[in-house]
């Protein structure tokens, strides 16, 4: 029968220590968490501000559903925007210096929505080889030439645009790359996108709140100007705390994407009680330098403290620090370990990462003390 061979499919993963589990959680996202029962300190989630369960954001959100209720009643285009997604549109421009902002459900509907909105089939699209998953989808399902250049590799990448003969080029990538925390050369990037007259779609989920002056993301951090080809897709369920993403770029960019991008139009628009929480969100995110620099302090302090084991850390400078343990099998055997200690760090295994890189995904948020990073790099030391 068909479905018979999902079991042997699903006992393959099982046995290649590819299997997921997934956990639940007894408590709201935070350092402090509790899964069947059992008390952990989390190194898995993406809040990275700590502004997930932030008390103002909770009293943003229960005033939006007395003001607003709790559903938008339809898509955007039809009569589901309401004015507080108008107004965090705005918000959101200004923040990021971006004429206009087009707000999208999820960060993953916002890539599926972009990059087909932008080119085709006959167009090409140049994309980093360690993009995130929701990038990929949308380069397939935009039906348009799919070219990937080597992670980060400007010299690859201009010899790929040189020889394309494409109608349409579009160069994506993410701006922090989601596995391994590294920046992507974005000035280096839009050098080329320039020259071959080519887009340029920046996916900032990791960077937006994080990097840059008040947390404007990667864009401010590189003080890249904001020209028309550049198109900046930011998340909101990580550091901001909450759900949905963004598009900002250039108005008749961003007027366009309103009309063409398919999951924006053709999908119910999210809650207005998330677009309230998200505008308190922003406030928090601009007045949030103490909240950066004490991650700043934990993400060094995690870095020295692991320096000279015999696991290989990966040069990132932002919240994603991955500990690179190699083999499927040993890196569930050490978050196991971790685990049976009261840390939750999450093993990344293939096909997410590449083959032979399994890792200790550590993310750290600004709501982490001191001391829980130091029980960690103890931890993690007894046990390389
Ligand atoms: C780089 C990157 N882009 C997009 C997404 C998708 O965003 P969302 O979780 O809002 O769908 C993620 C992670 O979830 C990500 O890491």
């Amino acid at each position: 029968m068909i479905w018979e061979e999902l079991r042997g499919e699903l006992d393959a993963l099982q046995l290649a220590s590819l299997k997921r589990i997934r956990r639940t959680l007894e408590l709201p996202c935070g350092p402090q968490a509790r899964a069947d029962g059992q008390s952990l300190i989390s190194f898995c989630s993406n809040d990275y501000l700590g502004l997930a369960n932030d008390p103002g954001l909770v009293e943003a959100a229960c005033a939006g559903a007395r003001a607003w209720g709790v559903g938008s009643g339809a898509s955007h285009l039809v009569s589901g925007h309401l004015l507080p997604h108008a107004q965090l549109e705005q918000k959101l421009a200004e923040f990021t210096g971006f004429a206009r902002a087009l707000l999208f459900s999820t960060g993953y509907m916002a890539n599926l929505g972009i990059v087909p909105a932008l080119v085709g089939r006959g167009d090409a699209v140049f994309a980093d080889r360690l993009n995130h998953a929701s990038l990929i989808d949308a380069v397939q399902l935009s039906r348009s030439d799919s070219q990937r250049y080597a992670h980060g590799d400007l010299a690859a990448l201009e010899r790929l645009l040189a020889a394309s003969t494409a109608r349409r080029k579009l160069i994506l990538t993410d701006a922090v790359f989601s596995m391994d925390g590294d920046l992507a050369p974005l000035p280096g990037l839009l050098e080329l996108a320039e020259r071959f007259d080519a887009w340029l779609v920046v996916d900032d989920a990791h960077g937006f709140g994080v990097l840059g002056r008040q947390g404007r993301g990667s864009l401010d951090h590189y003080r890249l100007p904001l020209v028309p080809r550049l198109v900046y897709m930011g998340t909101l369920g990580k550091a901001a705390g909450a759900a949905g993403a963004f598009g900002a770029g250039d108005a008749t960019v961003i007027e366009w994407l309103e009309q063409r991008a398919r999951t924006y139009v053709f999908t119910t628009a999210a809650s207005p009680v998330i677009a309230c929480a998200l505008a308190a969100s922003l406030d928090l995110i601009a007045a949030g330098d103490a909240r950066r620099d004490h991650l700043r302090q934990l993400i060094a302090q995690l870095r020295d403290g692991l320096a000279g084991t015999r696991w290989r850390l990966l040069p990132s400078s932002t919240a994603i620090q991955p500990v690179i343990v190699g083999e499927n099998h040993e890196v569930l055997r050490v978050a196991g370990e971790l685990y049976r200690r009261g840390l939750w760090v999450p093993a990344i295994r293939p096909p997410t990462v590449p083959r032979g890189s399994a890792r200790l995904r550590v993310s750290l948020s600004a709501a982490h003390s001191a001391a829980q990073v130091a029980e960690l790099v103890d931890a993690l030391r007894e046990l390389a």
